[in-house]
């Protein structure tokens, strides 16, 4: 688990290290903190999970800190401005990175805590680092999008993709999910079983291809394919095609990614749609987005393919388990219970492999774009 946190320490520093000057104290979007800030705010929790509550240390001078980087107390237009200069900040990490993992390995007052049992807070860390990371590729993301296209990259060779557009179908099924890892999260934790109604899942996530096909039939264009609530916020935004694509739609363009510009590959899924997207595409399609369960009981059978590439969208709200317990703190999960959070599976190329395990849960609002989410479709079946 040390091990997990070390690599996560060692790509924050990269990342860092490899954002130009003029870029890593800039909010891009109004959902996205500056990366300096992300940097931050990854040593400081470790700061107060180890210092403050494990050791029972008082904040020392910290005040500023807590008030800059615990995100409920830090209003994300004000972060940029009130960053230490990077020449501080990078110094900074490094040494709370060495004491932390050096205090993670051999102190006796931490080893002994609760919260350490079986290196849980260890994993806790790597993985709340890993999730920040993937939001530093989202910041890229953004700083691409709001400069001038850059040029198209150099095409490499990528293996091609194998998709098809075949269904996996199951009968009712009593499927067992959730997970009992030290790893999960409090929302995942707690195996349990749920009946599933006949349904079935396609055995790969929609494709860029496809994806022209909808917007070749003006499913863009087409009130009756979305939501109410997805349609307003489509004209209100002016939605025609996914986050970064570039050209017309009708021939396959380019498209700008978190590392560059790239030519759209058809095969390739479907990257930068939010749910009111994912939705209508399925209405157009003649299906359904998955229930989180489904497509859990689908990936643990190892029937999915392409899980892991995008974040996929899921049919449901993001609620608790059966017997859910807030953990390690009451804020990482509850409070987004609203009903307006809905959930998304599987991971995405920008996720590290730590996250990626079938009983992952991801919640985000509808409308969000940016967090490298496609779709995969279902259909309930006729039992
Ligand atoms: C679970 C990815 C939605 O990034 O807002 C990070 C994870 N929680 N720090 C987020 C999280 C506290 C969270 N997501
Ligand atoms: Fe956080």
């Amino acid at each position: 688990m040390l091990d997990d946190l070390a690599r996560q320490h060692e790509r924050l520093n990269t990342a860092l290290e490899s954002t130009p000057t003029e870029i890593w104290r800039n909010q891009y979007h109004p959902d996205l903190s500056p990366i300096g800030w992300h940097y931050a705010h990854c040593h400081f929790i470790e700061a107060v999970w180890l210092r403050e509550r494990i050791l029972g240390h008082a904040p020392p001078r910290t005040r500023d800190w807590h008030d800059l980087y615990f995100p409920e107390l830090s209003p994300k237009w004000r972060r940029g401005g009130r960053l230490p200069a990077l020449d501080r900040l990078i110094p900074w990490g490094r040494e709370l990175q060495f004491r932390h993992r050096d205090w993670l390995a051999r102190h006796a007052g931490i080893l002994d805590h609760p919260l350490m049992a079986n290196e849980y807070l260890t994993g806790f860390l790597a993985q709340h680092h890993a999730m920040h990371l993937e939001t530093l590729a989202q910041v890229r993301w953004f700083a691409r999008l709001r400069g001038p296209d850059p040029a198209l990259s150099e095409p490499h060779l990528q293996a091609p993709e194998i998709t098809s557009q075949s269904w996996l179908e199951w009968d009712a099924v009593h499927a067992t999910v959730g997970g009992d890892d030290v790893l999960v999260f409090d929302n995942e934790k707690g195996v349990h079983g749920k009946e599933l109604a006949p349904f079935a899942i396609r055995r790969d996530p929609v494709t860029n291809g496809e994806w022209q096909a909808f917007m070749q039939e003006a499913g863009y264009h087409r009130p009756e394919l979305w939501s109410r609530e997805g349609w307003d916020w489509r004209k209100a935004h002016d939605i025609q095609a996914p986050l970064g694509w570039r050209g017309s739609g009708t021939d396959i363009g380019l498209q700008v990614l978190p590392e560059g510009m790239v030519q759209r590959n058809a095969d390739a899924p479907v990257v930068g749609i939010s749910r009111f997207e994912a939705e209508a595409f399925a209405r157009w399609a003649g299906a359904r987005l998955p229930h989180e369960h489904e497509w859990e009981h689908a990936q643990r059978e190892g029937s999915l393919r392409g899980t892991g590439r995008v974040w996929e969208w899921c049919g449901n709200p993001f609620a608790p388990y059966p017997g859910f317990r807030p953990f390690p703190y009451d804020e990482y999960s509850a409070p987004w219970f609203d009903g307006r959070h809905y959930v998304l599976r599987g991971g995405s190329d920008w996720s590290d492999p730590l996250l990626k395990r079938p009983s992952m849960r991801n919640f985000f609002t509808p409308e969000k774009r940016h967090v490298f989410a496609g779709v995969r479709l279902a259909r309930t079946m006729e039992p």
